[in-house]
């Protein structure tokens, strides 16, 4: 009996501890924090020190990624009676988590409480092993893995789509510019420099490439083209060949010129898929490397230019939803390709959140389980001197795909070309869009000079900043700049903006030499007047950089693509080390290797996903009904 007394007192004891104190009221309170793209602010209403009520804001967190967090953890609050973090062990959402959670805790110290008293562990319940058929399975639901989900059910398929993060997405989320396409009905005004970019374009074909068959027969055409144009200029000038050209200049002619045919000679067509799923590129502009103004990029509904990533994965996430034929299955990491007997792909052996196994049989297999940039060992393995270098990467690209392919024997190519990109803000490693340049942005380097035609392509604006003093650069934009685009405002409320009123309060909060940067300015506003940058070249001009205030953002180079991958075909089949088809298993996306030869073209990454991602989802699903129907018994 004593016994039991003491036990229940024990109890109780450890009851008192762990209870939030009583409060024989309802108090609220509010707190605020900062997220990844702004301010979260969470409020919290206690009853009696339970937690019966919490609503969260954070308009600038990423759909699909911190706005799950936003969304969902109000409710998680609710049923934990507490703060619980159900991302804990998942690099995703970086900054977003620790905000609401600081956020949380502000509000419950506002409200009256201890915030220690809440903070709850998360308890997850073993999962059962799980076995499930398909006719196609998908590791990967970034946008190369979710496009082609949504192409082969459309095909008809039964469609699993597994994703080892909490949330889908993969680099395809974190990317900002747009897509480039050529010839879609959105491109409507050209904008030619004193020496226009086609021009450039043709010069370089002739001066560098003239030994290069393909590149020569695309200059050619090109042109030709550009001859017939200049003498009747009417509509847009844009060709395909004018695409692959540069495409293929800008991939320093490594690229494989089948695949690059097949990306440009589909982005328009994708453009309008994209429509056909809610998806609406309609604003177009300059981007490193491209002849004319070709990349596509969504607005929002003040006509404000907003990353291509955050909004279009939520759409295609949605499209996948809206599919009875398609199940998505994240915090589900595929673990091995199965075979058969004749090493054709046939299914997928995953590991589920709790450790349990996930089995998918399936007719074909597609990996999109984009590059391997955020794995830092395997990028310095391939290229040495990338030793140090910050990542714009997502935490799940880590090569995987690539990996269990090679293990079916799969042959890959250019894995040692990595690109770097030139604006990636110094402290954090986010990814400064190259759009900015495209729009009107200026580099300029500690001594307050511009060094190089921004809109280049990234490897040799990359070359150039490293070459600079410490490394880095400052990007310029104005107000003007600003008030066009949702983007920038994002990078103010992240704080990674400094600004000035007059060029030279910029360049004292720089600290950076004002006369010398004043002049740079004037300078450069004389040539987009002109039209004719005689220092460095540039052929997209936009506007100049005269309303204030002026803003600038310290930027570095940093891991950004990894171009090789995979060796496929231009049906997206996966190619094995004796150059033979490996039955049954596609690829698409940044897991491949070919399209972008030795530096990608920023806006071909969503082009090659949307794409191909679209070739390998028809195809697949096209290898699985005849696999079936090989199967089925005769009639
Ligand atoms: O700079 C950017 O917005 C990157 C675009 C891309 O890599 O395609």
């Amino acid at each position: 009996m004593k016994r039991r007394i003491l036990s229940l007192c024990v109890a109780l004891a450890m009851l008192l501890a762990l209870a939030p104190a009583a409060l024989a009221e309802t108090v609220t309170g509010t707190g605020t924090a900062q997220g990844y793209g702004g301010m979260i602010t969470v409020t919290i209403t206690l009853e009696d020190g339970v937690i019966t009520d919490v609503k969260a804001e954070g308009p600038d967190e990423t759909p699909g990624i911190g706005g799950n967090i936003i969304d969902e953890w109000p409710q998680a609050f609710v049923n934990a009676n507490g703060i619980v973090d159900t991302y804990s062990g998942a690099t995703f959402a970086g900054t977003t988590r620790p905000g609401f959670i600081e956020a949380a805790r502000a509000a419950l110290e506002d409200a009256g409480v201890n915030p220690d008293d809440y903070m709850r562990e998360v308890v997850v319940e073993e999962a059962d092993d799980e076995a499930y058929e398909a006719d196609v399975v998908i590791i990967g639901a970034g946008g190369a893995g979710m496009t082609a989900a949504i192409s082969a059910a459309d095909a008809g398929a039964h469609v699993i789509v597994l994703e080892s993060q909490p949330a889908v997405g993969g680099n395809s989320v974190k990317s900002t510019g747009g897509m480039n396409a050529a010839k879609t009905a959105d491109q409507d005004e050209n904008e030619f420099g004193e020496e226009a970019g086609v021009e450039k374009t043709l010069k370089a074909a002739a001066d560098s490439w003239a030994d290069n068959e393909t590149i020569t027969a695309l200059a050619a055409t090109v042109q030709e083209q550009w001859d017939a144009y200049q003498a009747n200029p009417e509509g847009y000038f844009d060709s395909v060949e004018l695409f692959a050209l540069d495409t293929l200049i800008g991939g320093k002619g490594l690229n494989d010129p089948d695949l690059v045919n097949t990306l440009v000679g589909n982005t328009a067509d994708a453009i309008d898929w994209l429509r056909t799923q809610g998806i609406d590129l309609t604003d177009v502009a300059s981007f490193g490397g491209a002849s004319v103004k070709r990349i596509h990029r969504p607005l929002d509904e003040n006509g404000k230019v907003v990353s291509v990533g955050a909004y279009t994965v939520p759409l295609l996430e949605q499209a996948c939803e809206a599919r009875e034929n398609l199940l998505l299955l994240t915090d589900t990491t595929a673990k091995k390709i199965l075979t058969d007997e004749n090493g054709a792909a046939v299914g997928v052996e995953a590991e589920g959140k709790t450790g349990n196994t996930v089995v998918v049989s399936a007719g074909a297999v597609i990996l999109a389980t984009g590059g391997f940039g955020a794995n830092l060992e395997m990028v310095v393995q391939y290229k040495p001197e990338l030793e140090g270098f910050m990542t714009t990467n997502a935490a799940g690209i880590q090569g995987q795909g690539i990996a269990m392919a090679e293990e079916l024997g799969a042959a890959t190519v250019d894995m040692e070309q990595i690109q770097i990109h030139p604006t990636v803000q110094a402290d954090t490693a986010s990814l400064i869009t190259e759009g900015l340049r495209g729009d009107g942005a200026i580099l300029v380097n500690a001594n307050g000079e511009r060094f190089i035609d921004e809109v280049g392509t990234r490897d040799v604006v990359s070359a150039a900043e490293i070459a600079q003093p410490d490394s880095f650069s400052w990007l310029v934009v104005d107000q003007k700049m600003v008030d066009a685009s949702s983007v920038i405002q994002g990078y103010i409320k992240k704080g990674f903006m400094f600004s000035g009123e007059t060029y030279e309060e910029l360049a004292e909060a720089l600290a950076i030499p004002a006369d010398t940067f004043a002049a740079t300015m004037e300078t450069w506003n004389g040539y987009v007047a002109e039209k004719n940058d005689p220092d460095f070249g540039r052929t997209s001009f936009a506007q100049p950089l005269d309303t204030a205030p002026f803003y600038a953002v310290k930027v570095t180079a940093g891991i950004h693509h990894t171009m090789g991958g995979l060796k496929i075909d231009t049906e997206t089949h996966v190619i094995n080390t004796d150059g033979a088809i490996i039955p049954g298993l596609f690829a698409a996306g940044e897991v491949t290797g070919g399209v972008h030869g030795g530096n990608r073209l920023g806006g071909n990454a969503v082009a090659d996903f949307v794409v191909f991602g679209r070739i390998a989802g028809e195809q697949a699903a096209a290898y699985a009904a005849e696999l079936a129907a090989s199967l089925a018994p005769a009639a």
